[in-house]
């Protein structure tokens, strides 16, 4: 998928501000983009013999760099996508890492190859996506995922992982666990459909298209529309989108906190246990819109935490805050989202 061999540039001490879309302006040791899978070779046999520790980055849409990053911090930049029809409904398409991932949900929309919509603008690359199992309004990567094809850092070799392999669960997967660090991601493969593949059911948009059922392209136009008006775009305000999961709680702790708070949103996910939208216990904490010093909460979606020229460590600093607050309110503890960098406090 990648077009043939140009030379490994290596760079040292880089500000990787303009790497990551909290902006924060924590730098590599040493550096370097890889544009194919030649150069990710010569990088991979560089950090080798120098004893480097490995950090891949995509766009750096969902990290918190909280100090500088010794060792070699390689930006996956593979470009390349193919599909294969499987027969008259149903259809693959793989996606080399670097493949922004936006940018292949409306590629898969142009061709007819149904089922991203709902996946619409979510911010960063096709190979960062299964990590943290991307998803949005009833619908998540692994639900179309096939396999991808990573090289394993300590061997160099290319192979491939099946979504059992991955292990994914909500904004998780093999690659946040027991994988940590050990796979670079080169393609993913997803497969679609060529008819419409319509999930409407999450509340929002429901609302927004008052119960009908869209076609594809008002499915996509309609998430996008959703996410600008509640989402801050990294560009213009710095932000890794939602900072916490939302955490899963047991039910009888909802049933205790719903006679105190009869409005308080919360979706079952077993007998048991039951989802509390994150963003709505820090808003009841008084965040959303709080700024603290450089950092704050965005004033639209609680579940976002901004940067106005702050760096790591004051971001982090907001986090514990939040989370000291909401755990001395509700007793539920909130986990971050985000990979962390650097030291959390
Ligand atoms: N809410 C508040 N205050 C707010 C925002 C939301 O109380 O400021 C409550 C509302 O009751 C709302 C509920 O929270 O109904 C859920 O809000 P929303 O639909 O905006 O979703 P979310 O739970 O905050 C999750 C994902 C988002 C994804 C949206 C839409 C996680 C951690 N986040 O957010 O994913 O776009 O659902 O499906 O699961 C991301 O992972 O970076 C991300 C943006």
């Amino acid at each position: 998928m990648n077009s043939p061999v140009s030379q490994f540039n290596l760079q040292q001490d880089v500000c990787l501000q303009a790497f990551n879309t909290l902006s924060l302006p924590a730098r590599a040791e040493y550096f370097c983009v890889i544009n194919d899978l030649k150069q990710l070779d010569q990088a991979l046999g560089f950090a080798k013999d120098k004893q480097l520790k490995i950090t891949p980055l995509g766009e750096g849409s969902n990290l918190v760099l909280a100090g500088d990053i010794k060792g070699l911090v390689i930006v996956i930049n593979l470009k390349g996508k193919e599909y294969k029809q499987l027969d008259s409904d149903r259809v693959q398409v793989a996606f080399a890492a670097g493949e922004n991932w936006h940018d292949s949900v409306a590629y898969c929309l142009q061709q007819g190859f149904y089922g991203l919509e709902n996946l619409a603008l979510i911010p960063g690359t096709v190979g960062a996506a299964p990590i943290q199992n991307i998803g949005a309004y009833g619908v998540e990567l692994s639900d179309f995922f096939v396999s991808l094809t990573a090289v394993e850092i300590a061997t160099g070799e290319l192979l491939q992982l099946t979504a059992k392999d991955c292990e994914f669960a909500y904004r998780s997967s093999i690659f946040k666990q027991s994988a940590l660090d050990k796979y670079i991601i080169v393609s993913v493969c997803f497969q679609l459909s060529t008819v419409p593949n319509i999930n409407a059911d999450y509340p929002v948009l429901k609302t927004e298209l008052k119960g009908a059922k869209p076609t594809p392209d008002l499915l996509f136009e309609t998430v996008c529309r959703i996410r600008q008006s509640k989402l801050p775009d990294p560009a213009q305000i710095p932000n890794v989108g939602s900072f916490f999961k939302n955490p899963v709680v047991p039910t009888s702790q909802v049933n205790t906190l719903l006679s105190d708070y009869p409005t308080m949103p919360n979706y079952p996910q077993s007998q048991n246990l039951s989802k509390i939208p994150a963003a709505w216990l820090i808003e009841h904490c008084g965040y959303k819109g709080h700024r603290q010093g450089n950092v704050g909460v965005h004033d639209k979606q609680a579940l976002v935490l901004v940067n106005f020229q702050g760096d790591g460590a004051e971001l982090l600093a907001l986090a514990k805050r939040i989370e000291e607050d909401v755990m001395a309110k509700f007793a539920i503890q909130l986990e971050i989202e985000p990979r962390i960098y650097g030291d959390y406090l």
